[in-house]
C-alpha cells in the first residue's frame, strides 16, 4: 500500500516537471549515487586496508587498499615533468611511479595504449628504480593510428607537427620516448578492430609468459576490455598480477555514455579481480588477480 503511494505520488510530481528540471534530477541522483557507491568502497577498503596475501615493495612498503585517500602513499612522490605529450593527471604521474616499486621479477610488464609514450616514461622512471627489472623490458602494444578527431588537442602547445588522419603514429612514439627505448619492447598491434586498425594483425601473448604488471589505457568499451582480457588473462598469476586500468573512473561520466564501461567490465569479473586502488584526481583504479574462476 505504501508503496503504491509513493509510487503515485512520485509519478505525479515527475509528470509535473519541467524537462529541464527532470533531466537535472536524474544527473543529480547519478551523482549521488556514485558518491554512494564510491563512500561504500571507501568504507570497505577502511575495514580491512590488508591484502589477503601479501606484497612488498623491493624497499619493503607493504601493499595495501587505497580508495580515494586524500593521503594515498603515492601522492608524496615527486613526479620530476617531461616534455612527452600526453593525457596524464600529476597524481597519475605520481602513480605510476609509485606501484612500479611492487614488481617482484616474477612475470613480465605489459603496457597497452601509450599513445606518445608519456604513461611508458613514469611507468619505465618507476621500474628502473626496482633491483628486479634489471636486465628486462616492458611489452608496449599500440595499434598507433592517428584518431585526429580526439588526438590532435593534446598536441597543443608543442612544437610536434600532426600525423595525418588514419596514419601511424609511431615514428612519433618512437622519437618520443628515445631515452628509455632499451626499457622498452614495442609493437605495433591491436587489441580489437578500432577505427582504423582493420588491417593490422591481433596482438598474440603466449599462456606460458606469465605476466606481473599490466598496465591498460586504450578503451573503455566492453568489446576492448574483453579483447585484452582474453588474450592476456591466461598469463595472469592468482594473488600477483596486478591489473591497472587507467581509464576506469571514467564510468562516473555525469550524464551517462553508452560507450563507458569499466564498471561493467570488472563487475562482471566478480571475485577473480578485487580492487585495490582507485586515484583521486585520477581515471585510475588497480584490481589484484586472484585466480580464474
Ligand atoms: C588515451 S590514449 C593513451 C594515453 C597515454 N597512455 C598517455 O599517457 O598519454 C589511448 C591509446 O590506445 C590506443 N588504442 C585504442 N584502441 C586500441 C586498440 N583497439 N588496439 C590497440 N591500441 C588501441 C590508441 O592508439 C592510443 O594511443
Amino acid at each position: 500500500m505504501k508503496r503504491r503511494l509513493y509510487n503515485w505520488i512520485t509519478q505525479r510530481l515527475m509528470n509535473a516537471c519541467p524537462t529541464s528540471l527532470l533531466n537535472k534530477g536524474h544527473d543529480e541522483l547519478l551523482r549521488l549515487r556514485i558518491r554512494a557507491q564510491e563512500n561504500l568502497r571507501q568504507r570497505q577498503a577502511r575495514q580491512s586496508p590488508s591484502l589477503t596475501q601479501s606484497i612488498n615493495s623491493h624497499d619493503g612498503q607493504r601493499l595495501t587498499l587505497s580508495i580515494l585517500q586524500k593521503d594515498a602513499p603515492w601522492l608524496g612522490i615527486s613526479a620530476p615533468p617531461t616534455t612527452i605529450p600526453g593525457m596524464l593527471t600529476t597524481s597519475e604521474k605520481q602513480y605510476y611511479l609509485y606501484i612500479t616499486q611492487f614488481y617482484q621479477g616474477v612475470g613480465s610488464v605489459v603496457e597497452l595504449g601509450p599513445w606518445l609514450g608519456l604513461s611508458t616514461h613514469y611507468i619505465v622512471e618507476g621500474l628502473r628504480k626496482n633491483p628486479h627489472f634489471s636486465n628486462r623490458k616492458m611489452s608496449v602494444f599500440d595499434d598507433f593510428v592517428w584518431r585526429a578527431s580526439w588526438m590532435q588537442k593534446w598536441l597543443e602547445g608543442t612544437a610536434i607537427s600532426a600525423p595525418a588522419n588514419y596514419e601511424s603514429f609511431q615514428p612519433l612514439f618512437t622519437q618520443q620516448t628515445q631515452a628509455i627505448a632499451e626499457y622498452v619492447d614495442v609493437k605495433r598491434k591491436k587489441i580489437t578492430d578500432y577505427d582504423g586498425n582493420q588491417a593490422l594483425p591481433k596482438i598474440a601473448w603466449p599462456q606460458t609468459e606469465k605476466i606481473e604488471l599490466i598496465i591498460i589505457d586504450c578503451g573503455r568499451s566492453l568489446a576492448v576490455n574483453e579483447g585484452w582480457w582474453d588474450i592476456f588473462s591466461p598469463s595472469f598469476i592468482a594473488h600477483k598480477t596486478l591489473i591497472v586500468m587507467q581509464d576506469w573512473q571514467n564510468h562516473k561520466c555525469v550524464p551517462e555514455v553508452f560507450w563507458e564501461n569499466t564498471k561493467i567490465f570488472t563487475d562482471s569479473k566478480q571475485s577473480q579481480i578485487e580492487l585495490i586502488h582507485e586515484v583521486s584526481d585520477a581515471g585510475i583504479a588497480t584490481f589484484l588477480f586472484h585466480g580464474q574462476q
